[in-house]
């Protein structure tokens, strides 16, 4: 398998790949802006999920934000169900400061972080 080094990762659905968009362990800082949930800080991954809602209310107006959180929920199912299998034990953070984590990560700022989760430690 192929070793990361540490930054933040994009990852493309299109292909089921990642790219990397920027240097850095930004994890301590991201926990930071969690309200300082410092547990999360040694977790190996964290996935920051994102949504970009006028990608989809340009298609189902205002319902379109239903979908997109719905969508994210079984994307969090399945990183726990993922985490499960593989033995890995997996968090939930849905307490931080969005525009904390949209500057540490450096993303784009249409793109609205809705929940972290911190996974990867040996359960
Ligand atoms: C959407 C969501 C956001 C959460 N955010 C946090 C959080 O920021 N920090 C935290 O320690 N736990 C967080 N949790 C975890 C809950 O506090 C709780 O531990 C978890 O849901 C398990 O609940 P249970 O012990 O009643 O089964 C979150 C859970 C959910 C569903």
């Amino acid at each position: 398998m192929e070793a990361l080094t540490a930054g933040v990762y994009h990852y493309i659905p299109s292909d089921h790949s990642i790219q990397k968009v920027a240097d850095g362990d930004r994890r301590r800082d991201i926990a930071i802006a969690s309200l300082g949930q410092m547990w999360m800080a040694s977790a190996p991954v964290q996935f920051v999920v994102t949504a970009e809602y006028s990608r989809i209310t340009i298609k189902y107006g205002d319902r379109g934000v239903r979908y997109a959180l719905i969508e994210i929920g079984h994307i969090g199912q399945n990183i726990f169900l993922q985490c499960q299998s593989v033995g890995l034990a997996a968090g939930i953070v849905g307490a931080f400061n969005d525009r904390e984590v949209v500057r540490v990560l450096g993303i784009e700022t249409d793109h609205e972080p809705i929940i972290i989760f911190p996974v990867g430690w040996q359960a």
